[in-house]
């Protein structure tokens, strides 16, 4: 099939909005039939209705009415004509997920039933709107045999359940809070159930769900601790409490990536959810507490606030990355952490941002999304998140979030959404700051330190960002270079003053510009060694 690039400029709303999507998931030996009503709401008179999908198209209908004349090609189903008012489409597929092999959609693994749908596999399951920007509130009523699939699970909160007569049972599921597709999930099959609970910063008492195979149970105590740490550290840290009454985190043996979090219903490959006590390393442990935390904090960057498109994708990686660093910091050692992290990031993002597959951390185009789940989106996307951070301190970065969420809060927005409320809040521009986002290369510093002979230290900085495949001419960045001094002869730091301050301070945060600035750190006047980039202040 022929493969189209997708374009950030090419950004469109959606012609259709869908209030309402209530699933129905028919469980049998050899395939599933799925049946999806959705409610939906046309924002463009006269467009014909596109839907994205790869699944066996069984019927289709408006309003209740078969719809016959429609067009299915290339993934799309294309209906023309629909209704201008809000009306019902119903789609039946079927789906076959023992022979599905990709890891997305409706997969089978050891015998039981998961789904991965981020970033665009909810289209191997229906037809529907596969787009981030397409925020819905969904129900799923799921079938199947009570003895192979004991446990059937979605998104949100248990509304209803029953036994049918042949040996079947159902469940029903509702998630409150709209989503995008890509958010939803369905578990079936046998699993252990590891119960916990935790309660929130209002006093609600939410259920902690573990499932996991039979033989694993005795591995999910780390991971359930961590959770509960997390949640706490969310409320204390970030003031963002738990929205649901029940968590729930499923592991699978076959999965793509590390773990998903799908609302209210994680799903997690074994390496990041099972310790065993007797062989797992301290690194292992690690590793598991700061994936946990990471889907958990998802729950408000990620899936209360989305993306509008996959370009955006670093509006939720980013920021949720710098989140579960700052909790493993805060829960082992800020120094150590940091010092891991930059390793990683100089170890494996650098060399990305200098090979032919180097990419801002916004894309401006992709042909297939999968690929661009990478180091650049992620780990350097939480070092502009820090940067915020540095440049703002604890509090103002903490005023960027509130306004965040006060504006977006059950929207789908854009990484230029989130500088500006972080700008918004502090009352400070940064605008420049977005090149951030549209620039590939990691900048280089060169950096010479002198005294200036009248009682002060300069620096004078020039910079440059290196170019790569995409784009040959850069623009200067913005960035904080935090620096220090110290004495050349006893090592001790010295106390210095900016100018038009008659504060004395030991170490400052300089606010790069320019492709060449001069500082003058003033009152030094001994023999002076520059500390620079403290912290990893910049990713340069
Ligand atoms: N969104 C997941 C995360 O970072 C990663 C993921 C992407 C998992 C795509 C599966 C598929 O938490
Ligand atoms: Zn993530």
């Amino acid at each position: 099939m022929s493969k189209t690039i997708h374009y950030l400029k090419d950004y469109q709303a959606p012609d259709y909005r869908v209030a309402s999507t209530d699933l129905h998931f028919n469980i049998q030996n050899t395939h599933t039939e799925v049946t999806a009503h959705l409610s939906v709401e046309p924002q463009r008179a006269g467009a014909p209705l596109v839907l994205d999908g790869s699944a066996q198209l069984l019927s289709v209908s408006i309003n209740g009415e078969a719809v016959s004349g429609y067009t299915l090609a290339e993934e799309k189903l294309v209906l023309e004509n629909v209704p201008a008012e809000p009306f019902t489409l119903t789609v039946e597929t079927l789906i076959r997920p023992s022979e599905n092999k990709s890891l997305m959609g409706l997969y089978e693994s050891g015998g039981n039933l998961f789904t991965q749908c981020e970033p665009e596999g909810f289209r191997k399951i229906t037809f529907y709107p596969d787009r981030p920007d397409v925020m819905s509130v969904f129900t799923a009523t799921i079938t199947a045999d009570a003895k192979r699939y004991p446990v059937l699970l979605s998104n949100g909160n248990k509304i209803g359940s029953g036994t049918l007569s042949d040996g079947r049972h159902w469940v029903k599921w509702a998630d409150p809070f709209a989503k995008p597709s890509y958010l939803f999930a369905l578990v079936a099959g046998d699993l252990n159930l590891t119960r916990d609970s935790f309660t929130t910063m209002s006093g609600r008492e939410v259920a902690i769900e573990f499932y996991t195979r039979a033989e694993d149970a005795d591995k999910v105590d780390f991971a359930v601790q961590s959770l509960k740490h997390a949640m706490k550290w969310d409320e204390t840290r970030f003031n963002l409490e738990y929205d649901l009454d029940i968590y729930m985190v499923v592991a699978v043996g076959d999965f793509n990536m590390g773990a998903m979090e799908n609302k209210g219903l994680n799903i997690f490959n074994t390496k990041y959810v099972l310790a065993d006590s007797r062989t797992a390393t301290d690194a292992d442990f690690a590793a598991v507490e700061s994936v946990i935390a990471h889907e958990y904090f998802h729950n408000w960057t990620g899936n209360r606030v989305t993306c509008r498109d996959w370009f955006q994708l670093s509006l939720k990686e980013g920021l949720t990355v710098f989140r579960d660093q700052e909790f493993s910091a805060d829960r082992i050692s800020h120094a150590t952490c940091r010092i891991e992290n930059v390793a990683m990031l100089r170890a494996l993002q650098f060399p990305e941002d200098a090979g032919p597959t180097a990419h801002p951390v916004r894309p401006a185009s992709y042909e297939e999304m999968n690929n661009f789940y990478t180091m650049t989106v992620y780990e350097k996307g939480a070092e502009v998140v820090r940067m915020y951070h540095t440049l703002l301190g604890e509090a103002g970065f903490q005023k960027g979030m509130k306004l965040y969420f006060e504006r977006h809060d059950g929207q789908a927005v854009t990484c230029d959404d989130f500088r500006a409320a972080m700008a918004d809040a502090n009352g400070i521009n940064l605008d420049r700051f977005a090149l951030w986002y549209s620039q590939a290369g990691t900048p280089v510093l060169d950096v010479k330190g002198r005294l200036n002979g009248s009682g002060g230290y300069e620096l004078t900085v020039k910079q440059t960002v290196p170019p790569t495949p995409d784009m040959a001419e850069k623009q200067p960045m913005t960035m904080p270079l935090k620096v220090a001094l110290f004495d050349a002869e006893n090592g001790r730091q010295i106390a210095f003053r900016r100018p038009g301050s008659s504060e004395e301070i030991t170490e400052t945060v300089l606010l790069l510009t320019e492709a060449e600035q001069t500082f003058t750190l003033e009152n030094v006047r001994q023999n002076a060694v520059p500390s620079l980039l403290r912290g990893f202040s910049a990713p340069v």
